[in-house]
């Protein structure tokens, strides 16, 4: 399992150091990316000592404590707090995951944040997801049929349709995978990378969509779809326990399915 740490071209100081509060009972120590590009020259990593005996359980919380009580200029995205929007997607100890999912007592030592790796940063933990949300779009995430449904009907499915979208409809588009992919990472303005594809594959197996044909031409490109070597990252990233690796291999499978 690769580890990442620093988002690329970065050059991080050491920051500031707020202390744990004098009667502190169970301190720990967060050491957080910090970096405006509009006035930092640097990235820095700024290192805040809370207490968790006053704190709620999760890496979320713990950053939401610190913006609360000890340093309202830190910035990072957030909403649900229950795993559901993916906007408090992260790298956390070295990996990419939800914050408000993840436990802090899952982690030991001082613990390393930083924004997903590999793409602009907005400002300290917020990445930049304009490409990535420009990728989805390219994809066409949306039902496409030319025919018309029954009047009083709508486009049913069988159990068995149905259940072929089971893996796929949970995707939060929290990019965790992608920003954990390699060939992303190298090739990612041309590469689509595991979350889009996984868009893509959740609308061509979905019985209802009359558009199989145009999405797999739009994805025979030697890099939208085949800069996936298979290196599995990430799968072992997706923190809704999803198999991105497993939808580009059905992808495939239908592309070489159809040139018979
Ligand atoms: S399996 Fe493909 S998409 Fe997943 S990490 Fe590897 S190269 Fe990237
Ligand atoms: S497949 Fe998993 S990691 Fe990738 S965007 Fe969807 S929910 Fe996030
Ligand atoms: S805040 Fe919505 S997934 Fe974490």
């Amino acid at each position: 399992m690769v580890q990442f740490t620093l988002p690329a071209d970065s050059v991080v100081r050491e920051g500031r150091t707020w202390p744990a509060p004098g009667d502190a009972r169970r301190p720990r120590t967060f050491v957080v990316y910090r970096y405006d590009p509009d006035s930092d020259e640097n990235p820095r990593r700024d290192r805040y000592t809370i207490d968790l005996a006053a704190c709620g359980p999760m890496v979320l919380d713990a950053l939401i404590k610190i913006k609360s009580e000890v340093d309202a200029t830190l910035t990072f995205r957030r909403s649900c707090r229950e795993g559901i929007c993916g906007s408090c997607a992260m790298n956390i100890a070295g990996r990419n995951g939800l914050a408000c999912i993840s436990a802090i007592e899952d982690y030991s030592g001082e613990v390393g944040i930083h924004p997903l790796p590999h793409l602009p940063v907005v400002k300290d933990l917020v990445a930049d997801m304009k490409h990535f949300y420009a990728q989805l779009a390219s994809v066409k995430p949306w039902m496409r049929a030319q025919s018309s449904p029954a009047r009083d009907r709508e486009r049913l499915q069988s159990k068995e349709e149905r259940e072929k979208l089971d893996g796929l409809y949970e995707c939060i588009l929290c990019a965790c995978c992608s920003t954990s992919c390699p060939s992303y990472w190298w090739n990612g303005d041309r590469y689509l990378g595991p979350a889009v594809l996984l868009q893509a594959y959740r609308w061509l197996a979905d019985s209802r969509d009359e558009a199989a044909g145009e999405r797999l031409d739009d994805l025979e490109d030697p890099f939208r779809l085949y800069r996936c070597h298979t290196i599995m990252n990430c799968t072992t990233a997706c923190p809704k326990g999803l198999n991105p690796a497993k939808a580009i291999a059905g992808i495939k499978k239908m592309m070489v399915a159809r040139s018979f």
